[in-house]
């Protein structure tokens, strides 16, 4: 009976010790690519698409993405100062109105790995609303994929689920969150959302994973495996571990795909849209995209 435990021991031992398929890569040999994050105040895709607010809108019609009017060489071309000011945003903006953040991703056969790394400025506008009471987070991490079939994914990225009448924007509901127009969570309209949150001081840091479909729904995502970070001397590090497929609402991966994304950062303990966002970027699993995930 002994010797039957023993050898169940070491057969145990043996199945840890071999190379696990399954394991974050070495991120000091993935290639990082720098998306600007930036204050987009009340520019929701209602106001994009409209010719009388932005002339972008034509081009837009056209087929032509908003980062690939908006990006040019690796910096946003807004103009911050428009941005800042009361018609775009009538709250107050932001000191810092945009700053980089670093994209890495690996895959393998079960998982994509995507990390974030940045420093993010604590130095929104005083009237922002925040979470200063229960629950506290100085630093939020966001990240939607926006499945295939949601309209013009691949152009706009999370301005698919940033509407006028959403909380926080002026004169809209306090309850409304954000939606995708024509919404179908079964029949594939809909955009995936994970979220790292880091706790007051870092400490009780969570993450959620959840999607927006008609509305925002914080949980009920079965692809997010685990969420992590670390903030070094105000230098955050966020880790995302993710299976490539998941229930309803979790877009699916696979090799070959280029899934549209975006990237969203509430600093200094703000809320709702008082966040820093990126325009709408591409994800492609061992193909060709703003940021290649390797094959791990
Ligand atoms: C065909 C090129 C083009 C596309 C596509 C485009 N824009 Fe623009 N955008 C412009 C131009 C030109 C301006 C400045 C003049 C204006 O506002 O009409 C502008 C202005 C803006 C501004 C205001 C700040 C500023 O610099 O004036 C924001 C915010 C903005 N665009 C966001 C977006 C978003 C979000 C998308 C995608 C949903 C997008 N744009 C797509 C060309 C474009």
């Amino acid at each position: 009976m002994f010797d039957i435990r023993l050898s169940a021991a070491a057969g145990l031992l043996l199945v840890f010790a071999a190379p696990s398929a399954n394991a974050a890569p070495d991120w000091s040999k993935v290639p990082k690519r720098d998306i600007q994050v930036f204050h987009a105040g009340v520019t929701p895709i209602e106001w994009a698409t409209k010719k009388a607010n932005h002339s972008g809108s034509v081009g837009l019609r056209k087929g032509e993405s908003c980062a690939g009017c908006h990006e040019e060489k690796g910096a946003l071309n807004f103009d911050m100062k428009r941005l800042a000011d009361k018609e775009l945003e009538p709250v107050g903006a932001p000191k810092t109105m945009s700053f980089p953040v670093g994209v890495q991703a690996a895959y393998d056969k079960d998982h994509l790995y995507l990390r974030v790394s940045f420093k993010p400025p604590a130095d929104a506008a005083a009237a922002a609303p925040r979470e200063d009471k229960d629950p506290k987070h100085d630093v939020k991490v966001a990240v939607m994929f926006l499945n295939g079939k949601v309209p013009e994914a691949d152009k706009v990225g999370c301005w698919a689920t940033c509407h006028a009448d959403a909380r926080s924007m002026p004169d809209a509901k306090p309850d409304k969150k954000k939606y995708v127009t024509g919404a179908n969570l079964a029949g594939g309209v809909f955009a995936d959302y994970i979220q790292w949150k880091s706790g007051a001081g870092g400490k009780g840091a969570l993450f959620l994973d959840g999607h927006v479909a008609a509305e925002r729904v914080n949980k009920d995502g079965k692809a997010l495996v685990k969420a992590e970070g670390e903030n070094k001397g105000g230098a955050y590090t966020v880790t995302f571990t993710r299976k490539l497929t998941g229930g309803e609402g979790d877009v699916a991966m696979g090799e070959g795909q280029v899934i549209p994304f975006g990237i969203a950062i509430h600093t200094d303990k703000t809320v709702y849209r008082f966040h820093h966002v990126s325009l709408g970027y591409t994800l492609g699993l061992g193909a060709k995209a703003d940021v290649v995930a390797a094959k791990n």
